[in-house]
């Protein structure tokens, strides 16, 4: 039973379309679909529900409910067009808890889930401490909670379940006229007790926009709830029975964008290839340069030599024949103004839009860049120096890595002209000498011009995928052979260098990604 109305958007074809493509898979379809009214008259805007709204919801469920007991069903679950159930097993998984009502917890980008931990007595959401041990997994099972709402599954045959209703409230209800309370509260008068598991991945909801939030930011922050979904928990792609979403990339304003990948890595390559096109961001991919498949005189005859005197601080070691290959990738590209992204990329909410807005402020403020950073690893703690008239920018001092970063053709130059092949040192700490903020003064005086003008984001736009020692994680610049041996292994357990960011850090970074400026 499928029903939808007062749409804005194209729901209602979605649905349509889809449900077309998938009825022969089920007994009975039943759809209710109403195109007009597009809102109700009282109502503000998509997130200010009139009254006669939450009526309505209250008894579109309340129908579905009376269907459901009337044509003798085991089960009823329930489901909101914006949640997403990615695990194919979810409807087993939750009759197997053999609860009267029971949810999946929906996971999201933040906080915010299909669950209350607490409730007050007058039925106002009570944030309890069980509350994030639950969200984050700290805890996990099935539990006892005062609310579910979005989706849930009732057990129809279970006695109790009779005296369950969405509407019309409880004779004695005095709580808000809202229809997830509405519910809790008939569950709680039905002696009803909810559950929410949080065992398995099940999908996910997305995170109601904030209410100045226009409707676009719906789509870009389901895009981004696709994009986490790709790199944590359980995928899902655009469905085979509905025509794919219209995208129109670009480059943003710049030359070219790039984005640089070692053949032997499609994994990366598709992930970051669709999450570039879900964006609308349209890239150019430049196979990387090997580095493990060059052996040592190969390097040398390239007119590669190692920097005098260079070793990795952490280590000990000098270049792996990875951090050669990665140095002749991103040098490859110094040629015209550019974006870079290597493959190991995960975006922080609204990426387009914030670069857009950065490159903007950046020409009306008329400030003249060779680089900057868009994703890094900052290894100084000092406060940096924010840049006037351009929002979260700031002048870069000593940092690490080259997951995103813009280029200007006059940067480029810079990088070119100072001659790294004969004195090569790992592109991330190419970069700081050449700016001048290299700690190293014995490294430094073998560049005369480092006055390249380097800057970053601030809070980041990106952070890597995965950490050093996570599960995933895959260097091909540590996990490699010396430069200049063919012999000698390198692996992660002797680097510092992406050990030091931090779980904390990604997640501060998402949320502190605040929506204030956009
Ligand atoms: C399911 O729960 C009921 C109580 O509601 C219990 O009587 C029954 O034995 C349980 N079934 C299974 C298979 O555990
Ligand atoms: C409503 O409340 C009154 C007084 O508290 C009580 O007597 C009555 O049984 C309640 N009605 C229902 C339907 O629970
Ligand atoms: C090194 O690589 C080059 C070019 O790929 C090849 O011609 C040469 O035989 C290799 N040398 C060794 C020692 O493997
Ligand atoms: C960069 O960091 C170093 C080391 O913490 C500090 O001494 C220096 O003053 C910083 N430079 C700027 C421009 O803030």
């Amino acid at each position: 039973r499928c029903a939808t109305d007062h749409n804005e958007d194209y729901t209602r074809w979605v649905l349509q379309d889809w449900l077309e493509a998938v009825q022969p898979m089920y007994r009975a379809v039943e759809w209710k679909a109403q195109d007009s009214p597009r809102w109700y008259p009282e109502e503000i805007g998509p997130k200010e529900w009139p009254k006669q709204r939450y009526e309505h919801v209250m008894k579109l469920r309340q129908e579905a409910l009376d269907y459901a007991r009337q044509s003798g069903a085991n089960y009823i679950l329930y489901t909101d067009a914006d949640n997403v159930l990615s695990n194919l097993q979810t409807l087993q998984l939750l009759m197997a808890e053999n609860k009267t009502l029971v949810a999946p917890m929906l996971d999201s980008q933040t906080g915010f889930s299909n669950f209350w931990c607490g409730i007050t007595p007058q039925g106002f959401y009570r944030r309890t401490p069980d509350y994030y041990p639950t969200r984050n997994r700290q805890r996990s099972g099935c539990f006892p909670v005062p609310m579910v709402h979005s989706t849930f599954l009732v057990d129809l045959r279970k006695e109790e379940s009779q005296r369950l209703a969405f509407y019309p409230p409880h004779l004695n209800y005095t709580w808000t006229f809202d229809d997830i309370i509405v519910f809790a509260h008939s569950c709680l008068a039905a002696g009803v007790q909810g559950y929410v598991c949080n065992n398995h991945q099940y999908g996910y909801i997305n995170v109601p926009p904030q209410p100045h939030q226009e409707m676009e930011d719906d789509n870009i922050n389901f895009v981004h709830l696709m994009l986490e979904a790709m790199l944590e928990g359980v995928p899902f792609l655009p469905s085979e029975f509905v025509p794919a979403p219209q995208r129109n990339p670009d480059k943003m304003g710049y030359d070219e964008i790039f984005l640089i990948n070692l053949l032997r890595r499609p994994e990366k390559r598709e992930r970051m290839l669709r999450s570039l096109h879900e964006q609308e961001i349209e890239c150019r991919v430049l196979d990387a340069v090997d580095g493990n498949a060059l052996n040592s005189s190969a390097i040398k005859r390239m007119g590669i030599n190692l920097l005098p005197g260079y070793y990795d601080p952490f280590s000990g070691r000098t270049l792996t024949k990875g951090e050669v290959g990665c140095f002749l990738s991103h040098f490859q590209i110094w040629k015209e103004a550019a974006l870079v992204f290597e493959d190991d990329v995960r975006f922080g909410s609204f990426f387009k839009r914030r670069m857009i807005r950065l490159m903007d402020d950046i020409r009306r403020a008329q400030l003249d860049w060779d680089l900057i950073y868009i994703g890094r690893k900052q290894v100084t703690t000092d406060p940096e120096v924010p840049v006037a008239d351009v929002p979260h920018l700031v002048v870069a001092n000593y940092s690490y890595w080259t997951l995103c970063y813009a280029i200007s053709l006059q940067g480029a130059q810079k990088l070119l002209n100072a001659e790294p092949l004969p004195k090569m040192l790992p592109v991330d700490e190419y970069l700081p000498i050449m700016s001048d903020t290299h700690p190293n003064e014995a490294y430094k005086q073998h560049f005369v011009n480092r006055n390249l003008r380097v800057y970053s984001v601030n809070p980041l736009y990106v952070y890597p995928t995965h950490y050093t020692g996570e599960p995933d994680w895959q260097s091909d610049t540590e996990t490699s052979t010396l430069w200049d041996d063919d012999n000698v292994r390198t692996d992660w357990s002797g680097s510092q260098k992406t050990l030091k960011g931090t779980r904390e850090d990604v997640h501060h970074g998402l949320h502190s990604a605040s929506r204030d400026e956009l």
